[in-house]
């Protein structure tokens, strides 16, 4: 593997602490899991959460390892994704939405918004995927992925509607929030390396229906810089 072109995922939102790193290393330890040679960027250069979990999963001796780089443009991320000759780099990009936000969905072959699931996480979700699609990305590549949601159904299943309509794919599980979670990501882990079994489950579930839906998506063009294919 390696040497080919270089699956790009984006983790972006509008709001802050919603999940982007979270979800950004759920991802990187999946797909490293199966296999595949992944490099997580931290865009987040000043706070560096990723960074500073990497180094506890390190510390931690957790398997598999994950590549994890700071790095301060989109630009320098695929520089290094291609110089480590990785199938996959994942962008954890900034708190908030800025000028680099489309870039990371220019760049993306799948553009993941995490959201809670009230309006007040919904609307700015939406409203960023439709300032990204005014811009030539392509709704289609674009994954509202419902995170640290609540448990019950008819809200969650609403808060789906409610991206549906919007003209997004809502990914089809949504991850709860639990104190379990959040000791995990403490101790360098993921949210499928969660102690606890029934979490572990939940997030497997919530996991595949992203990798499923990143699969699915068509590779992006090298020259088509805004994922209008
Ligand atoms: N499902 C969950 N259950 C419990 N805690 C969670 C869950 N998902 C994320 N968290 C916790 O929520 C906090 C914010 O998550 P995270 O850092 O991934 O968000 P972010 O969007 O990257 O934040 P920022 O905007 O600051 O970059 C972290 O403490 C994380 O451990
Ligand atoms: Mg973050």
């Amino acid at each position: 593997m390696g040497g080919g072109p270089v699956l790009v995922v984006g983790c972006a939102s509008q709001k802050g602490g919603v999940a982007k790193s979270s979800l950004a290393r759920l991802l990187a330890r999946e797909m490293a899991a199966q296999g595949q040679r992944v490099l997580l960027a931290d865009l987040d250069v000043r706070q560096a959460t990723s960074l500073e979990w990497a180094r506890r999963r390190a510390e931690a001796g957790l398997r598999p390892e994950l590549q994890v780089a700071r790095c301060e443009t989109v630009k320098n991320a695929l520089k290094q994704a291609r110089q480590a000759e990785v199938d996959c780099l994942i962008l954890d990009a900034r708190g908030f939405a800025d000028a680099q936000t489309l870039e990371v969905a220019g760049a993306a072959d799948a553009l993941l918004i995490p959201s809670g699931l009230a309006v007040d996480d919904l609307l700015p979700s939406v409203r960023l995927a439709h300032e990204l699609t005014r811009a030539g990305i392509a709704p289609a590549r674009i994954g509202v992925a419902l995170c640290r949601a609540g448990d019950t159904a008819g809200e969650i299943a609403e808060a789906a509607r409610y991206v549906a309509e919007a003209g997004y794919h809502c990914l089809p599980v949504a991850w709860p929030e639990r104190a379990g979670y959040r000791r995990a990501h403490d101790e360098g882990r993921v949210a499928t390396e969660a102690r606890h079994p029934s979490l572990r489950g939940r997030a497997e579930a919530f996991a595949a229906g992203i990798l499923d839906f990143i699969a699915r998506q068509p590779r992006l063009k090298k020259d088509d810089k805004h994922g209008r294919s």
